[in-house]
C-alpha cells in the first residue's frame, strides 16, 4: 500500500519540491492532504494534480476562495486546528514539516506527538521548543528525519542507530554555510541592501524569510541551535565553514581523524527524496553531480563582523532556556520590517541584540510557556523596530 504523506507548506518552495518527487513514485506515496496559508492559486492547481483528502488554507476567506477550484471528495479546512488534525490523523504515515516560521510549530508537534514519521523542514520547532519537541518525538515513537541539506548530510555522514557523539566516536561537525549574496560585497554598502538583493540567493531558490536569514547568516545560526538537538552535541562542537560553492552540504568529524562529507547538487530534492524513503534511496529527478565542472572547492572562517547573527545564535544556545525562542521570534519580526522595507538590512541584527539584551530568561516547561516567550519577544521586538525604522 502506498504511504500517505501530509504536506504541511505545500505551497511553498519545500513544499513543491516534495510533490516534485513524490509524483516521481506514484507506487510508493500518496498525499493524503495539503497545507498552505494564502496561495489559493498553487493549492488549487496541486489539489488537481494530487488528489488529496483534505487541503487545508490559513484564513476562511482562503478556504471559500479555494472551495470551488478542488477535485469532488476533497474537503477544504482552515485555520490552526485543521493543520494539527491532518498532521496527527490517525490515516497519515509521514508528515513532511515545511511551514514557515513559528507558525509551524504546533502542527509538526502535533505529528511527533501521533508517532508520525517526521520529515523536519521547520527547523524553528526545534530551535523554539528544542527540549519539548524531542521529548514528543520520543514518546510518539515515530522517525526524525532531517530535511535541511545541511541536517540531512549530517545524518547521513552518522553511524546507523547512531545515539551519541561520544559513542559514535564523533569529533565534531563541520556546518557548511554558502555566505549567501553578500560574503564579498564592501561592508560599508551594507545598510543600501534591498530586499530583493537579499532574497537573491547564488545556490538555492527558497522562500524570501529564509533567503534573508541567509544573507544574514541568521539561518546558519538557527541550524546551529537545531543540529545541537537533532544530534545531542554541546555547540562548542559545532563549527560553521563557509564552503561557497554549495556543493558539500555538510561534515562529520571523527575521533580517529576521519572526516566523512555529503555531496550533491543544491536542489532541495535530495534531501526530501533521501528523508522519504530512507533507509532506501529514491531517484529525486535531481542531476548527477559533474566534480569535473564544479572545478574546486573553497572553505573559509565565517567573518564575524560581516554575519553578527551567528554569535547572537551561538550566544542564545549557550545560554539556554527560551533565549532561542526569542531569538527567533525577534529575527522573525525584523526580517518582516525588512522585506516590508521598514528597517534597513544591518538593523535586523540589531533588532535581535536588543531583545536579547532586554530578555530575563526562564526554562520553558510547557508549550503555553514556549508561546508566550514568543509573543513577549515579538512586542518587544516590534518595538525596537519602530525605534529603528527607516
Ligand atoms: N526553501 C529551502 O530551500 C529550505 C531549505 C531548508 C529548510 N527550509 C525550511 O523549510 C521551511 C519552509 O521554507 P520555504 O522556503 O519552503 O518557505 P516558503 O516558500 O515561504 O513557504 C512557506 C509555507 O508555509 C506556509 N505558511 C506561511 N505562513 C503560514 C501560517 N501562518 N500558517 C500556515 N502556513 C503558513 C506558506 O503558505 P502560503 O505560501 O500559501 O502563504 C507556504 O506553504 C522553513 O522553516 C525553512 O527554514 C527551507
Amino acid at each position: 500500500m502506498a504511504e500517505l504523506i501530509t504536506v504541511l507548506g505545500a505551497s511553498g518552495s519545500i513544499g513543491v519540491s516534495t510533490l516534485d518527487v513524490i509524483a516521481r513514485h506514484p507506487e510508493r506515496y500518496q498525499v493524503f492532504a495539503l497545507t498552505g496559508n494564502s496561495r489559493v492559486d498553487v493549492l488549487a492547481e496541486q489539489s488537481q494534480r494530487h488528489r488529496p483528502r483534505y487541503v487545508v488554507t490559513g484564513s476562511r476567506q482562503a478556504a471559500a476562495a479555494l472551495e470551488p477550484r478542488v477535485p469532488a471528495g476533497c474537503r477544504v479546512l482552515w485555520g490552526e486546528e485543521a493543520l494539527a488534525e491532518v498532521a496527527a490523523h490517525a490515516d497519515v504515515d509521514t508528515v513532511m514539516a515545511a511551514i514557515v516560521g513559528a507558525a509551524g510549530l504546533l502542527p509538526t508537534l502535533a505529528a511527533a506527538r501521533a508517532g508520525k514519521k517526521v520529515l523536519l523542514a521547520n527547523k524553528e520547532s526545534l530551535v523554539m521548543a528544542g527540549d519539548l519537541f524531542m521529548a514528543a518525538m520520543r514518546e510518539g515513537g515515530g522517525a526524525l528525519l532531517p530535511i535541511d541539506s545541511e541536517h540531512n548530510a549530517i545524518f547521513q555522514c552518522l553511524p546507523t542507530g547512531y545515539r551519541d557523539a561520544a559513542d559514535a566516536g564523533v569529533s565534531h561537525i563541520l556546518l557548511s554555510a554558502s555566505g549567501g549574496p553578500f560574503r564579498t560585497r564592501p561592508l560599508d554598502s551594507f545598510d543600501s541592501v534591498t530586499p530583493d538583493q537579499a532574497c537573491a540567493h547564488p545556490n538555492w531558490a527558497m522562500g524570501r524569510k529564509i533567503s534573508v536569514d541567509s544573507a544574514t547568516m541568521m539561518n546558519k545560526g538557527l541550524e546551529l541551535i537545531e543540529a545541537c538537538w537533532l544530534f545531542g552535541v554541546e555547540p562548542d562542537r559545532v563549527q560553521v565553514v563557509i564552503h561557497p560553492q554549495s556543493v558539500v552540504h555538510s561534515l562529520v568529524a571523527y575521533v580517529d581523524g576521519s572526516v566523512l562529507a555529503q555531496l550533491g547538487n543544491p536542489d532541495m530534492r535530495t534531501p526530501i527524496a533521501h528523508a522519504l524513503a530512507w533507509p532506501e534511496r529514491i531517484a529525486s529527478g535531481v542531476a548527477p553531480l559533474d566534480l569535473m565542472a564544479v572545478a574546486r572547492l573553497d572553505f573559509e572562517a565565517p567573518d564575524p563582523q560581516r554575519f553578527p547573527c551567528l554569535a547572537l545564535a551561538a550566544d542564545a544556545v549557550r545560554s539556554g532556556g527560551d533565549y532561542p525562542a526569542a531569538l527567533n521570534a525577534a529575527n522573525e519580526v525584523a526580517v518582516a520590517a525588512f522585506l516590508d522595507h521598514r528597517l534597513s538590512f544591518t538593523a535586523i541584527a540589531k533588532v535581535v541584540e536588543a531583545v536579547l539584551n532586554d530578555w530575563s530568561a526562564s526554562e520553558p516547561c510547557s508549550i503555553a510557556a514556549v508561546q508566550h516567550a514568543d509573543r513577549t519577544a515579538r512586542q518587544l521586538a516590534q518595538t525596537y523596530s519602530e525605534a529603528m525604522a527607516l
